[in-house]
């Protein structure tokens, strides 16, 4: 009999990923997705605790089930994900008729934990060791993957996929709740990740973004040696089929030379980098314990541009973390403008309970202020992007189709052959542009005719002359 799940993701890339992994689990116990809660007979929330925000609008959206569950009392809904780890217990107090809450490294478990909910209506936790609760080894031990299953179907698109190449974090930046939920680095073992690049490719799979927190600093030791992320990435060029990688997120201090060689020399990998500089003053950076200077971060810059030209690099910022004055922040909007990022992700800070930042440092920028300075630094970006987007005026790039564009998917006619679709090009530029569907996975030459800092408008080039079959993304 097939049964029904609903499961809703929030969070990063590390949580799409583990929502593929838990619903290719449970297909092979009978289970189909389903997009209603009424119809399911189990639901799951894959949740995220970077940010309060994200903590509320789950604990929201379980309110909403709270009549839900009365009424039907057989049905599973179940918490997984970093908020499972850092509030335990917590969810079952403010939401009683849950009945499971799984860690991210305990996730191979939601199978059985919802047969044995189904036989026995007990609540369940299954959640990994605290950073303080056992050896190194134990704790890790605790923070198990399990990437090898994947489900296509929870992919971004079937010619994308997401490929964890590091759990956990041993950063510690002062503001961040993850190395407490994803517990210490670990990088997978290198013929784990080949192995699991080439089913990809097998299924159709065109492009792998590789992920991990500090995806740079990727390091695995075995008997032959260490590999790191350019040997890796080396090795998974050679894969036939595969025509990108990328890879997300990287850490400004561990940005070596040898990997930005790699990204040059080798034309499968997209020249795109994303690395957080967080803040542009050196006191904020010290207070978040990034573990680098201003001045770090430049000579990084100038290294990037030096070995691989035509780079696109893009930055997350925190605004109004603990104690930040005006001049600091102006510092922020300086660098900023200087470093000229294709994008940047800006958020305001909020306090993790769990993390150093909150325990040794208050959380005193008022909300208008952080609105504020989130506001202003997103506008001197906005602006950089579509400045340097006017690069592209006239061009042709080659891009990856992906799809149907956003609003194709809404206003669009389903039927339709043509429609508006969208791409990336090997910069990571979202690119939007009439096309046939069936251009979907494939990769196609643009000429851009208008651009605004998010996006760049153009037509198909159809050059018949010119055989595209060959041509590899540069
Ligand atoms: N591992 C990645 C980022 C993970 S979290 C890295 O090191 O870059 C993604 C982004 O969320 C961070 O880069 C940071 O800008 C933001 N973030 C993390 N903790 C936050 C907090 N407590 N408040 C606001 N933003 C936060
Ligand atoms: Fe969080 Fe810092 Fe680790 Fe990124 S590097 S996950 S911001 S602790
Ligand atoms: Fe959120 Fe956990 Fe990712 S806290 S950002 S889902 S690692």
């Amino acid at each position: 009999m097939t049964k029904k799940l609903y499961i809703e993701t929030v969070g990063c890339q590390m949580n799409m990923l583990d929502s593929e992994m838990v619903v290719a689990s449970l297909r092979k116990k009978g289970y189909e997705l389903t997009d209603s809660t009424d119809d399911a007979d189990t639901i799951l929330f894959n949740t995220c605790s970077v940010r309060e925000h994200a903590e509320h609008k789950t604990y929201s959206a379980l309110g909403r089930l709270r009549e839900h569950k009365k009424l039907n009392p057989h049905k599973v809904i179940g918490v997984m994900g970093c908020m499972a780890q850092k509030d335990q217990k917590l969810i079952f107090e403010k939401a009683p008729y849950v009945d499971i809450v799984v860690g991210p490294g305990q996730l191979q478990q939601i199978p059985d934990l919802i047969e044995k909910v189904k036989s026995d209506s007990g609540q369940y936790t299954a959640v990994s060791l605290g950073r303080k609760n056992g050896s190194l080894e134990q704790i890790k031990r605790s923070h198990e993957t399990f990437d090898p299953l994947r489900d296509p179907t929870m992919r971004p698109t079937p010619f994308q996929a997401y490929l964890r190449i590091q759990i956990g974090c041993d950063k510690f930046c002062t503001y961040c709740i993850v190395p407490m939920t994803r517990g210490p680095e670990q990088g997978r073992p290198p013929k784990e990740i080949l192995d699991e690049a080439k089913i990809l490719a097998d299924q159709g799979c065109k492009e792998i973004t590789l992920v991990g927190q500090t995806v740079n600093s990727y390091k695995h030791k075995d008997d032959s040696g260490t590999t790191r992320l350019s040997g890796l990435l080396q090795q998974l060029h050679e894969i036939e089929g595969l025509q990108r990688l990328k890879f997300v997120t990287n850490y400004p201090k561990d940005m070596t030379t040898d990997l930005l060689e790699t990204i040059r020399d080798y034309p499968k990998i997209s020249k795109y980098i994303h690395v957080p500089l967080q803040s542009g003053s050196n006191d904020v950076l010290k207070r978040m314990k990034r573990g680098y200077t201003v001045e770090d971060y430049r000579d990084m810059m100038a290294r990037i541009h030096d070995t691989i030209p035509g780079a696109a690099i893009s930055s997350d910022f925190i605004v109004g973390f603990c104690g930040e004055t005006e001049e600091e922040f102006q510092e922020t909007v300086k660098l900023t403008k200087e470093c000229r990022f294709k994008n940047s992700f800006i958020f305001k800070y909020s306090e993790r309970p769990g993390t150093k930042g909150a325990e040794v440092f208050p959380d005193d920028i008022p909300d208008e202020i952080k609105k504020r300075r989130n506001n202003e630094l997103l506008a001197v970006q906005n602006q950089i992007s579509e400045e340097d987007n006017q690069q592209f005026l006239g061009q042709q790039v080659e891009v990856l189709v992906e799809g149907p564009s956003k609003w194709a998917k809404q206003n669009g006619d389903p039927d339709a052959q043509v429609l508006q679709l969208t791409g990336r090009t090997n910069c990571d530029r979202i690119v939007v542009f009439d096309g046939n569907q069936r251009l979907a996975g494939q990769l196609m030459k643009i000429a851009i005719y208008e651009v605004t800092s998010f996006t760049l408008l153009g037509t198909v080039v159809t050059d018949h002359q010119v055989p595209t079959l060959n041509t590899i993304s540069v």
